[in-house]
């Protein structure tokens, strides 16, 4: 399971389930990050478009979105033993990402620089390619030394980092086939066409995805960029900052989404951590359909549960709250159909 701030892992079921009653086939999931959401959709057999600015999120939409029965998947076993067998060869994340600074043990990053360097040797296709991206990620992600975001890195080695890395296939998401982009949801949302459904879980907050996830952007991306600060992150983190990270910016990005929307259906998550009241929300989503809200109890972000830590790795303070209530409202073209979705729609069980 792949370490993501404010993945809706646990709330994908709820969401599908609602999506499913409201008995919609397509559906945009428009911040896809993980592309968890997307997965659970596809599942409930609704064709998905999955897009968010970053390319890690889009090579694992190509994985989990967009892969179907079509895939080589005996082909794909034999390049993942290809990778698996090659010895390390140091590049940029030996010397970026475990030298200067220590979010892999030198080994593990010699061999995701072969393995990345020969994912562009290799003759593929755009999925195939995803698929490979996906398993390298993932297996990065399992022998990381970080707490689930990458603005810093533990200065004592996790254990998991001794580990070797070792690629592993993606598992294979039944449904229809959707679409994986990358983009700007605002620009995206006038594009929609027929989708009868779009799921908004935007950043709620300060904190920025391109910063808390530039090492698996650089990963994904392959271009050596150059960086900054102890953390080594991508200089264009700096520029590429979404307007849903500013207290001053985000309430007009969010407005400006929700009216240029013009699917029937309309799903948004929303934390009560962020910048935005629920009131306030709600109010502006009522001014184009009907609204209901389900408040579902869920485990606070990666970071909270595992705990605040001095540079040591060392456990130093308590988090205030481990638990936080998750709101998702949704609205729909009539009052009834929205309170036929979301009747009895309880938490999952966390
Ligand atoms: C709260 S996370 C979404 C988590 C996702 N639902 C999941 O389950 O993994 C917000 C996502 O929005 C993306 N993002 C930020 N600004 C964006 C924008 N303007 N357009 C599209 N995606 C954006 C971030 O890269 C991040 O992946």
């Amino acid at each position: 399971m792949i370490k993501y701030l404010g993945s809706k892992r646990l709330l994908a079921p709820s969401l599908a389930e609602i999506a499913r009653r409201a008995g919609v086939a397509s559906a945009a999931d428009l911040f896809a990050g993980t592309t968890r959401v997307g997965q659970a959709l596809r599942a409930a057999g609704i064709r998905v478009l999955s897009n968010d600015t970053a390319a890690y999120s889009q090579a694992l939409g190509r994985a989990y979105i967009e892969a179907d029965g079509s895939v080589d998947r005996a082909r794909l076993s034999t390049l993942l033993d290809h990778l698996n067998a090659l010895p390390g060869e140091p590049g940029y994340v030996t010397e970026t990402f475990c030298e200067r600074a220590r979010y892999f043990m030198p080994e593990n990053g010699m061999r995701i620089d072969a393995i990345r360097a020969e994912i562009d040797r290799i003759p593929l296709d755009a999925v195939e390619r995803g698929l490979l991206l996906t398993s390298l990620l993932e297996a990065a992600d399992r022998v990381d030394s970080t707490v689930g975001v990458q603005m810093a890195y533990l200065k004592r080695w996790a254990p998991r980092a001794s580990n070797p890395l070792q690629l592993r296939e993606p598992f294979a998401v039944p449904g229809p086939a959707g679409t994986p982009r990358m983009g700007d949801a605002n620009r995206l949302a006038a594009e929609l066409g027929d989708v009868e459904l779009a799921y908004l879980d935007p950043p709620y907050n300060q904190h920025s995805y391109a910063g808390n996830y530039h090492v698996w952007e650089t990963i994904v991306r392959n271009d050596a960029p150059d960086h900054y600060g102890v953390a080594c992150k991508r200089l264009d983190v700096r520029e590429r900052r979404s307007p849903y990270n500013s207290k001053t910016l985000a309430w007009d990005a969010l407005a400006d989404l929700v009216s240029s929307l013009t699917t029937p259906w309309l799903v948004v998550s929303f934390s009560n951590e962020g910048f935005h009241a629920p009131a306030d929300v709600q109010a502006l989503l009522e001014q184009r359909r009907h609204v209901a809200a389900v408040e579902i109890d869920a485990p606070r972000y990666v970071g909270a549960r595992i705990g605040i830590h001095n540079p040591s790795g060392e456990r130093v303070g308590r988090v205030s709250h481990l638990r936080n209530t998750e709101l998702v409202f949704v609205c729909g073209p009539d009052r009834a159909a929205v309170e036929e979705c979301v009747a009895g729609v309880l938490p999952v069980a966390v």
